[in-house]
């Protein structure tokens, strides 16, 4: 099985167990409807290929890591979405959760996958209690505080924002989780793994920014402009589109050359620089003119 349809089986089966009857229907229905379809699952497809790139010992292991760090994604955008946060009606080409199923049941939504995500790796343990357990610790310290997302999203209510420590929080946690639990599910030690995760963490972010200045909601699926709507920074006003773009591309040949030791080295790094292709917005691919900060 190619690491796309291990992820979306361990997801399916994972929303399944969720649904077991008796459960409250629609909230049912809403687990389904926030994972599916899924969006690019950047995380868990580079926590595979760490995983297999260091042996990939423990498949199961890395199925269960895998849908609990995308399970844990995608709770965290339903959140984000709420009129609380960023208010926004869509995402991923159709209405956010709130919008689809009401508020209570999006919270809810967000708090099950939450947990969901804990139970995933819990489950799999059988494997592996040592490595399942490291594996929790990880999640748990790239999903809350002081190093996590919750970390994140809390830097938004701050007047003074530390704008390193929010995005390492709010972005790049989830991507240290991806290579730092790819590597764990494998037999391997999780700190040298780290910087790799924080520097992809880093230009994802950039090619965010460049994404939220340069596209239109219908082929982004979630509102654009958000950056300046919320006068929030964003690397494309400071940089310019060309200025962020070479940014990130300096920031992913950081990348490569942090990847540590391992059999599947080599296939790393090609990964890492496909990755820059993937990141750049696809308007600027085709050469067409751009405007913001150009
Ligand atoms: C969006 O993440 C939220 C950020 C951290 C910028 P993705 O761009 O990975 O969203 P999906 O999962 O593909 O929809
Ligand atoms: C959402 O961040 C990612 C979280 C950490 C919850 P943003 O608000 O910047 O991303 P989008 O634009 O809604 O995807
Ligand atoms: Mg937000
Ligand atoms: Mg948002």
């Amino acid at each position: 099985m190619d690491f796309a349809a291990r992820i979306d089986t361990a997801i399916t089966d994972a929303i399944r167990l969720g649904q077991a009857a008796p459960s409250p229907t629609k909230l049912a229905s809403a687990l389904h409807y926030t994972v599916t379809p899924g969006g690019a699952r950047i995380r868990p497809s580079i926590l595979m290929s760490v995983a297999t790139a260091c042996g990939d010992s423990q498949p199961a292991l890395a199925d269960a890591a895998a849908a609990a760090l995308e399970l844990m994604h995608c709770a965290s955008l339903v959140h984000d979405d709420l009129p609380c946060f960023d208010d926004a009606d869509t995402r991923r080409g159709k209405p956010a959760v709130h919008k689809a199923y009401g508020e209570p049941l999006a919270v809810l939504t967000g708090d099950s996958l939450i947990i969901m995500a804990f139970e995933i790796i819990a489950r799999a343990s059988v494997h592996d209690p040592a490595r399942a357990c490291q594996l929790m610790m990880i999640l748990a310290k790239r999903s809350g505080m002081p190093n996590g997302i919750c970390a994140g999203q809390g830097w938004e209510s701050e007047s003074e924002i530390d704008l390193s420590a929010y995005h390492r929080a709010k972005t790049g946690a989830l991507f240290i989780a991806a290579t730092q639990m790819g590597a764990v599910a494998a037999g391997e030690e999780a700190e040298p793994w780290e910087e790799l995760g924080a520097r992809i963490g880093e230009a994802f972010q950039v090619a965010d920014d460049l994404r939220d200045a340069l596209y239109d909601e219908e082929t982004l699926g979630k509102p654009v402009g958000q950056d300046d709507l919320h006068g929030r920074p964003n690397a494309v006003t400071e940089l310019g589109v060309k200025g962020a773009i070479a940014h990130m591309r300096e920031i992913l040949s950081g990348a490569i050359a942090s990847i540590p030791k391992c059999p599947g080295e080599a296939m790393l790094a090609k990964l890492v620089t496909a990755q820059a292709e993937v990141l750049t917005p696809i308007k600027w691919r085709a050469g067409q003119h751009m405007t913001p900060g150009e």
